[in-house]
């Protein structure tokens, strides 16, 4: 299988564990796991169905984050059950936007029956890849993106993209995990699986190059949580990890970052 197809199965099995009652990152049954629990307030569920909340699998919280002014419209790259599209079409208000962009079926359905359950109506749920935005050239004033990117093979070309479907001045405003300083490639490779990234996290270098090339400016990168080499220590013990060797190769490396950059 290639690198998309074991994402969409991926995501897909999580939409259907949220359909039949459970949680996309399993934190109900209380397991929760540091990367996607606790990322929004109680104010901002109010009113957002169970089921969007239950499939959030994001690393941050970009809405909160992002500038986002009445009447503009938001594209989420990778939406999911699609609570980052909620906020957002709650922050452009009504004579604004949001649509979500997703490529598995599974989550497409179940963010629309969210959407249907909570009754918001300026959003609209799109089918596609984020390397093919299926939408025109300078159409939308900001993209949001959680945890999502780092998804992606090609991540130079999904940056292309978000250049192209933004206006000029529109606003780059993600949320993803990137690695800072070096890591050994098997170890960072061990890493990566813990936190999710199928296809590698970038460098923060390596972020903020593929933005220049892609004709941003105004690059900034803001660690939001910084993941402790202790929490990942079930899991690469499970993969067969002397963990306690490799604690200081790891530790501080790995965040969840906030992402922002302008079209010029
Ligand atoms: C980690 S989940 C995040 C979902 C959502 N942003 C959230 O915060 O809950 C990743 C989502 O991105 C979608 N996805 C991953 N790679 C994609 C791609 N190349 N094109 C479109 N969607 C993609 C998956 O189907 C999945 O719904």
């Amino acid at each position: 299988m290639d690198v998309k197809e074991v994402v969409k199965d991926k995501y897909g099995k999580a939409a259907l564990q949220v359909v039949g009652g459970g949680s996309a990152s399993c934190c109900a049954s209380g397991c929760c796991d540091p990367i996607t629990s606790d990322l929004y307030d109680e104010r901002e569920k109010l009113g957002l169905p169970e089921t969007a909340l239950l499939a959030s699998l994001g690393c941050g919280n970009p809405t909160a984050l992002a500038q986002l002014n009445p009447g503009e419209t938001v594209l989420d790259l990778g939406s999911g059950g699609g609570i980052d599209v909620f906020l957002s079409a709650k922050r452009v208000g009504p004579t604004g936007k949001a649509y979500g962009l997703d490529m598995t079926d599974e989550m497409l359905a179940l963010a629309r029956e969210n959407q249907r359950k909570s009754g918001i109506e300026n959003v609209e749920f799109l089918k596609g890849e984020i390397e093919n935005i299926p939408l025109p050239d300078n159409s939308v004033d900001v993209i949001i993106s959680n945890c999502v990117i780092n998804l992606s093979a090609d991540k130079g070309r999904v940056l292309a993209e978000a250049f192209r479907v933004l206006k000029p001045g529109g606003r780059f405003a993600v949320s993803d995990v990137v690695v800072r300083g070096v890591v050994p490639p098997d170890i960072r490779r061990n890493v990566e699986l813990w936190v999710g990234c199928v296809a590698g996290a970038l460098s923060e270098e390596d972020y903020r190059g593929k933005l220049r090339a892609a004709g941003f400016v105004g690059i900034d990168v803001e660690p939001t949580r910084i993941y402790r080499a202790e929490d990942a220590r079930q899991f690469l013990s499970a993969e067969g990890v002397e963990v306690d060797a490799i604690l200081p190769a790891i530790e501080g490396k790995f965040m969840s970052a906030f992402i922002r950059a302008r079209k010029p």
